[in-house]
């Protein structure tokens, strides 16, 4: 399935500064990758995007590489960057995976937390009580864990993070009311910031894992429905 689709019907024409075109650019394919504007296998050139936004290709080129880095995009063969499937089978992988990777970030940042990521964790969770876009509540979720995870001493370990959240968040944007996770999910957000900002490692550690077993519950219900194998 090779999805055609004009560029300029999605963006409009908007003439970009220079000096924010990197930035701007990556906003734009980003968003329209996660609200299904441009669906998985759409072709996404540099030289059309170039154009479209009255820059040279390099920032694009730069844009293209970040969103690649994020899973959003992947390079193939003969044909460039394309918008990178939604979802596979590997999606209740990832949501173990998750749990291996933010258990320990969790582990390594809750003492250190100050009060100001606390509060920055509070202030997203109220943010996420009156979104209903779903790219905005995937977006919401990510910066909330991380917030988080944020003082974990190992880097590397939360590059990773960010990598598997911005799948869930791509994930997120076609089936979240279909899985039925909103207010569950609000409240494990708020048990696990009452547990950080109590210091109470064990018991956050204990939350998240919950939280993200829902989430891959719910995945696994959907991949069911979604093959016909489950009533
Ligand atoms: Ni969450």
């Amino acid at each position: 399935m090779v999805a055609k689709i004009k560029l300029s019907s999605v963006f409009g024409s908007e003439q970009v500064p220079a000096h924010q075109a990197r930035g701007v650019i990556e906003e734009r394919l980003r968003g329209a990758i996660l609200d299904g504007r441009l669906p998985p296998g759409t072709a996404v050139r540099q030289q059309e995007l170039a154009t479209l936004f009255g820059v040279s290709r390099m920032p694009v080129r730069e844009a293209l590489r970040q969103l690649e880095a994020q899973g959003l995009l992947q390079v193939e063969m003969h044909k460039g960057a394309v918008v990178a499937p939604l979802i596979g089978e590997d999606a209740v992988d990832t949501y173990a995976l998750r749990i291996l990777l933010e258990s320990e970030a969790l582990r390594q940042s809750i003492p250190r937390l100050e009060a100001d990521d606390i509060e920055a964790a509070r202030d997203y969770i109220r943010q996420l009580e009156n979104q209903t876009a779903h790219a905005e509540i995937g977006r919401l979720n990510r910066l909330f864990h991380m917030a988080l995870y944020s003082k974990a001493s190992n880097h590397k370990l939360l590059r990773l993070i960010e990598h598997e959240l911005n799948e869930e968040e791509r994930f997120l944007r076609f089936h979240l009311s279909a899985m039925g996770l909103g207010t569950l999910t609000q409240d494990d957000h708020l048990a696990l910031l009452e547990a950080a900002s109590q210091r109470q490692v064990e018991t956050a550690v204990q939350v998240l894992e919950a939280h993200l077993n829902k989430g891959a519950q719910a995945i696994r219900a959907y991949l069911d429905r979604q093959a016909g194998t489950s009533a």
